[in-house]
């Protein structure tokens, strides 16, 4: 296992993430512990990107619940349907929250959190967990975050 992160220091995110992603995959490869994994993968995530905060909802009976992340404390359980998180549970896809403010429902786990995005990983047809990304700034999530955390959730579908 890799012990130390290669970080592009290119200002590029694409780059950013196309040299983070092949290191999860190796990072996951060795080890088969899901906790151990996504806690590696969000830490991963806040060294590469500097998120404000990134963490996995797993879903537990009739909630998400709030599982390995980096970032200030997070409300531990979230509804079906509820939020962004419970919203993309529902939807089985992808949400891109440009201004948070304007989401209906949203759960303001830190007033500080101004736009957001929501990845769920599935296995047979069930999303098992979402991964959660907010910024605080607005409108700071585009499709090259989108097409590389989607990418990423392909990893941690196998690893599931
Ligand atoms: N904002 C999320 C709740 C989780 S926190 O952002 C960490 C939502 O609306 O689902």
């Amino acid at each position: 296992m890799a012990e130390e992160l290669v970080i592009a220091t290119s200002n590029e995110k694409s780059e950013r993430y196309s040299t983070l992603l092949p290191q999860i995959e190796a990072l996951v490869a060795d080890e088969r512990d899901l906790v151990a994994n996504l806690a590696n993968i969000t830490a991963a995530l806040r060294q590469t990107m500097n998120f404000f905060w990134v963490g996995f909802y797993v879903v537990r009976e009739n909630q998400l619940v709030l599982g390995p992340f980096q970032g200030p404390i997070a409300c531990t359980r979230i509804d079906y349907g509820r939020g962004v998180c419970g919203a993309a549970w529902k939807e089985k896809k992808t949400i891109l929250v440009p201004n948070v403010e304007e989401f209906p429902g949203h759960i303001a786990c830190s007033s500080a959190s101004q736009s957001e995005i929501v990845v769920p990983a599935i296995k047979n047809g069930e999303v098992v967990l979402v991964l959660d990304v907010d910024s605080d700034r607005l409108n700071d999530f585009d499709e090259v975050d989108q097409r590389a955390l989607e990418n990423l959730m392909r990893t941690v579908e196998r690893i599931l």
